[in-house]
């Protein structure tokens, strides 16, 4: 296949794995040059949580739009397109055979190879889309709605699982202690929102697994503790004070965020490493975000974050991700790949 630039070249990212619908382009040096993003959010809201059926519909209807919004936007024609990368997972089933569906045709019509990206490569490589990027090797926390994990990172798809959750993401366990506390969907920022004006030691809650050696995560126990917490709340209509509630996130958030830190700063200890690299839609929490920023600074390291709209699900991401794997694209008919689950170390490197 030939790569050499008729045009500026661009790599054109598709994510499609949840309930966001976004679409980047990135110049082949990883440059980004625009990207669009549409929240399902709204649509999902009344159910309380993602419809799977709904997501891969809404995904069908916002793609090709996105997609020429974009390429208009970065100034490009699809003919300087090299190449066309999707979330091939992990992920809702029908939500990436979207993505992986538009980006095949796409790729077809154009005569240009389609890429498979793991949604979670996309993630921990978010952080190399900001100025003054990380050197590798680093430890990556990876904390959003599906995953918690440690990874030791020494190149691009040199992955080592440090530590995973034996049982919820932190994602998830923020969902769910949103909706305890009746805050609806999604529950993480809402529930970040209200911890502001709490008391983070008004509850005593465990800090699970901080005094058990390795470096994997749980959240059941607390998500139990917190629901015993609310419990002993509840007036006899069963309805919880707006201080209360407060007191009860806040106190929430900050037992996962010293989970976290701890857990992060024995990884890095663990590896002999300085460098941390956070990503996933938890990143996005500004507590955990300001914790570890000094956690590092006072190990002489640092913390690296994605802005905070490339922490959540995210075209950029996978746009960038495609850049750093162009070299392994495939020519021939374009792969349609969809693999809900997809165990991150099992990528080849690039
Ligand atoms: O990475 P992401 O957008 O989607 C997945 O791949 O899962 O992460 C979404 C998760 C949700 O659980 C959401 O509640 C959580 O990230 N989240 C937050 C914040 N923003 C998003 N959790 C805590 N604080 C936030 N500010
Ligand atoms: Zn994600």
């Amino acid at each position: 296949m030939d790569q050499s630039p008729a045009g500026p070249g661009v790599v054109l990212g598709i994510e499609t794995s949840c309930d966001e619908t976004g679409v980047a382009a990135c110049a082949l040096d990883g440059r980004l040059l625009a990207h669009a993003l549409y929240s399902q959010v709204d649509l999902h809201a009344a159910y309380g949580g993602v419809v799977p059926e709904i997501a891969s519909r809404d995904h069908v209807r916002r793609l090709l739009p996105l997609v020429r919004d974009v390429l208009a936007r970065a100034g490009v024609a699809p003919g300087d397109v090299r190449a066309i990368a999707y979330t091939a997972g992990p992920g809702l089933a029908g939500a990436l055979m979207v993505g992986a569906t538009v980006a095949a045709g796409l790729a077809y019509a154009w005569g240009v190879p389609a890429l498979p990206v793991h949604h979670m490569e996309g993630h921990l490589l978010a952080p190399l889309l900001e100025p003054d990027p990380p050197a590798m090797p680093f430890v990556a926390l990876l904390v959003s709605g599906g995953h918690t994990m440690l990874v030791r990172v020494d190149g691009v798809g040199v992955y080592d699982t440090l530590g995973n959750t034996l049982d919820d993401a932190a994602g998830e366990a923020f969902d769910k202690t949103a909706s305890l506390l009746g805050l609806g969907y999604p529950g993480g920022p809402a529930l970040a929102r209200l911890a502001e004006s709490g008391n983070p030691e008004a509850v005593a809650l465990p800090r699970p697994m901080l005094n058990r050696p390795g470096l994997d995560f749980s959240f059941s126990g607390l998500k139990t503790a917190v629901r015993l917490a609310v419990d002993r709340r509840r007036d006899r209509e069963g309805a919880l004070s707006p201080s209360d509630a407060a007191d009860i996130a806040a106190s929430f958030q900050a037992a996962v965020v010293d989970t976290l830190v701890g857990r992060s700063v024995a990884a890095l200890d663990h590896c002999g490493l300085a460098t941390l690299v956070v990503a996933g839609g938890v990143g996005a929490n500004r507590a955990l975000r300001a914790r570890l920023q000094a956690a590092l600074a006072a190990r002489g390291g640092q913390a690296h974050f994605p802005r905070l709209e490339f922490c959540t699900d995210n075209g950029a991401m996978i746009a960038y991700a495609g850049v750093r794997r162009l070299h392994q694209a495939e020519g021939g008919l374009p792969p349609i790949v969809a693999r809900p689950r997809w165990p991150l170390d099992t990528l080849p490197a690039a």
